[in-house]
């Protein structure tokens, strides 16, 4: 994505509203496809994952319309992730994108009244010094020297451009997780027994892995209707109309595209099948590989405080998923 946005001149880049709009459409059609092979054996066919989705949508629509709160939260913060990346160095963005660890930690405690124990208060401490040891400000001697470092390349609208995304992040991974959970307010109750004589039928693993996808496409329906109307007909329209949808797409840009969608439901996978001490290693894992990337692509070299700022913010992720 840094590569992609820093490597062109304004005028010359894709729009990034129609690149977050294009992988939610990806996610969706990937959704559908998991769906509808998790569909019983006997019962596969378009009409019935036609049938299961105006069942999901449209009947059940006063529990669907609860997703359109995260759905608008995950849109926004998914556009500001490629304004934070524009002005940022990928591996600088990896570690202050790390501060969404606080923010979920924030609203859990506030919205779902969870409560944290001394280490995570203490990781969650430990976190933000490092964070803040790889962003403030600091007279090098490597940028007077014109050479870029990581860590130097920050700028106060990049990193206040991240913030907001962690805690857009925060509160919608923690509301995400509230409807999930909460006992659902059924419309048709003739509907709901018919599906759970169907569920008992089913594969009991296919029916929960069914769930999972069916929130996503409830969570991606809202974020493609949103992300037209509002991102794309009132942000970025004119453009469009002038310069056409797809205009400076390249082949780039739709890797971006599908590493967006197919990261999206990782976290959604990472969510529910895995726990967070993996969650904390697969992200220890994209900060040292972003460093080592941007190190090879765009020749920075890493500075001592950028190290040691990234090394506490591994270290305060593994404590923090500590059990
Ligand atoms: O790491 P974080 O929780 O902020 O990841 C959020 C990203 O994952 C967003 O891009 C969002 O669109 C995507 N996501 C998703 N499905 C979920 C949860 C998050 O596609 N169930």
């Amino acid at each position: 994505m840094r590569y992609t946005r820093a490597s062109v001149e304004e005028d010359g880049r894709y729009l990034a509203s129609t690149a977050v709009l294009m992988s939610e459409i990806i996610k969706t059609i990937i959704c559908l496809g998991f769906l509808y092979a998790y569909l019983p054996r006997k019962q596969r066919s378009f009409t019935q994952l036609m049938a299961m989705l105006h069942r999901e949508l449209i009947v059940q629509w006063r529990q669907s319309i609860k997703f359109s709160f995260p759905a608008i939260l995950y849109l926004v913060q998914n556009n500001l992730q490629y304004i934070a990346a524009t002005h940022l160095d990928a591996a600088t963005f990896q570690v202050t994108y790390q501060l969404k660890i606080l923010t979920t930690a924030l609203f859990s405690v506030t919205m779902l009244n969870r409560s944290l124990s001394h280490r995570q208060w203490f990781a969650l401490g430990l976190l933000t010094f490092g964070i803040g040891l790889v962003v403030l400000p600091r007279g090098s001697s490597s940028i007077e020297a014109g050479e870029p470092t990581l860590g130097n390349q920050s700028s106060v609208q990049g990193i206040l451009t991240v913030m907001i995304a962690c805690m857009l992040s925060g509160l919608a991974g923690v509301y995400f997780e509230k409807i999930i959970k909460a006992p659902a307010v059924r419309q048709a109750p003739s509907e709901d027994e018919e599906r759970q004589k169907e569920a008992k039928k089913e594969d009991h693993a296919n029916a929960e892995a069914s769930q999972l996808w069916i929130g996503n496409i409830q969570l991606s329906f809202f974020s493609v209707i949103l992300g037209l109307v509002f991102v794309v007909a009132l942000q970025d329209g004119p453009v469009i109309l002038e310069k056409g949808f797809f205009a400076n797409y390249n082949v780039l840009t739709w890797v971006v595209i599908g590493i967006q969608a197919s990261g999206g439901l990782i976290v959604a996978l990472v969510v529910k099948h895995a726990d967070s001490i993996l969650k904390g290693f697969a992200t220890s894992i994209s900060i040292l590989l972003s460093s080592l990337i941007s190190v090879c692509v765009f020749g920075t070299t890493v500075s001592s405080l950028f190290i040691s700022g990234a090394l506490l913010v591994i270290y305060a992720t593994y404590l923090y998923g500590l059990q």
